[in-house]
């Protein structure tokens, strides 16, 4: 087969990309690991900033999202039995996040490539990438103009890289994050971060029914080390009291870490998304950051600009990750010590109201 985009992987990065240059006439094949059922399932991300939503709405991507997803304005911070809110709607003049789950969304970008004909090569797992411009699967091989590495944090893309041009810098933290899905009777009305001496606890809001949530755990832990009436028990004592909660899904264990690979671009091939760069879920940027890097390849394969593509986005990527660092150390300090710093963010004034634009992208807002 040739193409002259060839784009592995279907998550958010890969299919916004195929999207938009799909529908601007220029031939795409993506190739997916998974059936596509399983990646229609995956629960993952679930904030989308509003820069992020009116670029897909440009694209006509954002239909159902509009329709179905919320926004969220404030965040709050538990800490020592006070509550307090940082309103990143009022202190960023009115931008807030969207809510809408990461499989809803692939769910749609799906829906849209198949509407115009262009569905992925779902279940065909790419083994390689050959000469920087071949894509090699079991049954199917893809010679491309480019290729558009979007295969998340354990592709195979970024191993074209030649080993000696190829730079990752990783980051491991000391602790990791049980992940879970539960049922709640009602809607998390926003972001809860909770710090508590047993360790940190988030709640954040997914769909009516369903919000997720995390708890800080020893680094390395799996899931079987959290049973339902450990999860449930440390729930209540970090949220300090929290949520009614139904049943409990999707447990997993996400280790805590951050990874930069370098360089983004090597001739015809090119990483995006999770395949470029993975941040700790803290600050919610990974989908954002992945339909970013989707859109200046989109950009710059239609209208030019590819050569500064790495720079444009290593920018980015470094202040999505400051942002992501510094809410992660401050979520994980003593209650005691963090509580000043916690007062000045959500007091309004200049250092909250920074805080309040990294934290909602309210920031580079470039207009694509
Ligand atoms: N061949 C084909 N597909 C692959 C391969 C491979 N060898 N390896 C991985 N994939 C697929 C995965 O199955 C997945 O569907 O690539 C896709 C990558 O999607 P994501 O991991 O969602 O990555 P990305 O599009 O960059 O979006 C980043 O995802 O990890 C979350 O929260 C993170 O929101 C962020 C977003």
């Amino acid at each position: 087969l040739r193409t002259q985009v060839g784009i592995i992987g279907a998550g958010p990065a890969g299919l916004v990309l195929a999207n938009v240059l799909g529908r601007a006439g220029i031939d795409c094949q993506v190739v997916e690991r998974h059936p596509r059922a399983r990646v229609e399932s995956r629960a993952r991300a679930g904030l989308l900033e509003e820069r992020t939503v009116a670029y897909l709405r440009a694209h006509g991507l954002a239909d159902r999202l509009l329709a179905e997803g919320t926004r969220h304005g404030w965040c709050e911070f538990l800490c020592q039995g006070q509550r307090l809110r940082m309103d990143y709607a009022a202190l960023t003049g009115g931008a807030r996040h969207w809510v809408y789950p990461q499989q809803w969304l692939v769910r749609d970008l799906i829906a849209a490539l198949e509407t115009d004909g262009r569905l992925p090569w779902f279940a065909t797992p790419a083994r390689a990438v050959e000469e920087l411009r071949r894509i090699r699967c079991d049954r199917l091989q893809i010679d491309c103009d480019y290729v558009i590495g979007c295969d998340g944090g354990h592709g195979v893309s970024r191993h074209a890289l030649h080993p000696v041009l190829r730079r990752e810098v990783t980051q491991r933290y000391p602790y990791d994050w049980l992940a879970v899905l539960a049922e709640v009777d009602a809607p998390a009305p926003g972001v809860l971060y909770a710090l508590h001496e047993r360790g940190f606890a988030g709640m954040m809001p997914r769909t009516s029914a369903i919000s997720r949530f995390y708890l800080q755990c020893a680094a390395g832990d799996t899931p079987a080390d959290w049973p339902d009436h450990r999860v449930r028990e440390e729930l209540r004592l970090r949220l300090e009291g929290g949520p009614a909660l139904g049943g409990l899904y999707e447990r997993r264990t996400l280790r805590m870490h951050s990874r930069v690979t370098r360089p983004l671009q090597h001739g015809p091939l090119f990483l995006a998304g999770d395949a470029a760069h993975l941040l700790t879920p803290s600050g919610a940027k990974g989908m954002n950051l992945a339909i970013d890097d989707a859109a200046d390849l989109a950009h710059a394969l239609l209208h030019g600009g590819l050569a500064g593509y790495g720079q444009r986005r290593l920018a980015a990527l470094r202040r999505a990750q400051d942002f992501s660092e510094r809410l992660m150390r401050l979520l994980h300090r003593p209650p005691g010590d963090a509580l000043e710093e916690l007062r000045r963010l959500t007091r309004p004034g200049p250092e909250a109201a920074a805080f309040a634009r990294e934290f909602v992208g309210h920031v580079n807002c470039k207009e694509w």
